[in-house]
């Protein structure tokens, strides 16, 4: 097994290549976790924490800041370890997830290379297939907070991209249509809708919730796209599930808090974890 570098170049440097970094954090989590390779990830957003320990055992637990071009989160209800877990789907198969509690958002400004990190960190481990997950604002008035939605397609409302150079990469299905019909299948009240990603960190205003609506997009929030574009490029199956946490701006009676955010999540957590478990164990 290859020893992760005492010193693994920063991502920050524009020499420096952030797939190697990635080499360099799969190693690390190959060591400290005995797993050689991970068949999926997940990433956990607001409200889906619970998620981890309804997946099946845990094999290991990494503080994710020890893990090369990894640093801690700054964001209030985000957990900050990396797990490995061993998943026995429903047909006795065995598949090894590598969870991934937090991400690191735009708007940290640590720059689009640390935000897809843990995407690619989660590729060179051998993951095929990325559960990504987040916390949004709603746009339909029938989604109550706590609705569960599935991401069709998403609107990269943030000017960036996380590809450097000349790298056309096909965004036709960036969302697979196969694991969406898995995860209907699981649940067949799941419905869908269109992301699309501010760069925050303030909420949107009522404006500019109008002008995403009138584009197509039917949820609202600060994060997933970048990091699904990256996926796509390393060749990742991506599902994407939102949890409605609020109704967007202009559309809600009551101004957006974060602390509404994170109860929403809490609220909505145990159902939510089982439904996400549940698909993670049939893709
Ligand atoms: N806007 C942006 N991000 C969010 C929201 C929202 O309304 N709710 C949760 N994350």
């Amino acid at each position: 097994m290859t020893t992760t570098p005492a010193s693994t170049p920063s991502l920050d440097d524009p020499t420096t290549d952030p797939f190697h970094v990635a080499r360099a954090a799969a190693d690390h989590i190959a060591e400290a976790t005995g797993v050689d390779g991970h068949d999926m990830a997940l990433v956990l957003g607001s409200g889906w924490g619970g998620a981890a320990e309804l997946l099946g055992d845990v094999v290991a637990e990494i503080p994710t800041h020890e893990i090369p071009g990894f640093s801690a989160t700054t964001v209030a209800g985000h957990l900050t370890v990396t797990r490995s877990i061993r998943v026995e789907r429903a047909d006795g198969s065995v598949r090894h997830a590598l969870v991934l509690g937090s991400r690191t958002h735009l708007y940290e400004g640590k720059g689009v290379r640390a935000v897809v990190h843990g995407v690619r960190t989660a590729a060179a481990t051998g993951a095929q297939t990325l559960i990504l997950t987040n916390g949004a604002g709603g746009l339909r008035t029938e989604w109550t907070a706590g609705t569960p939605v599935l991401i069709s397609d998403h609107l990269n409302l943030t000017g960036r991209s996380p590809l450097e150079g000349p790298t056309f990469v096909d965004l036709s299905e960036v969302y697979s249509a196969r694991l969406r019909d898995i995860a209907r299948r699981v649940d067949p009240t799941l419905t869908e809708g269109v992301y699309a990603q501010f760069p925050g960190p303030h909420y949107e205003t009522p404006a500019e919730v109008r002008m995403a609506r009138v584009a197509g997009a039917d949820l609202v929030g600060m994060s997933t796209t970048i990091e699904a574009i990256a996926a796509r490029h390393c060749g990742l199956e991506v599902l994407g599930v939102s949890l409605v946490t609020n109704l967007a701006a202009g559309i809600s009676p009551t101004p957006l808090s974060h602390a509404e955010v994170i109860e929403a999540g809490q609220a909505a957590g145990p159902r939510i974890s089982s439904l996400l478990a549940d698909i993670a164990k049939q893709v």
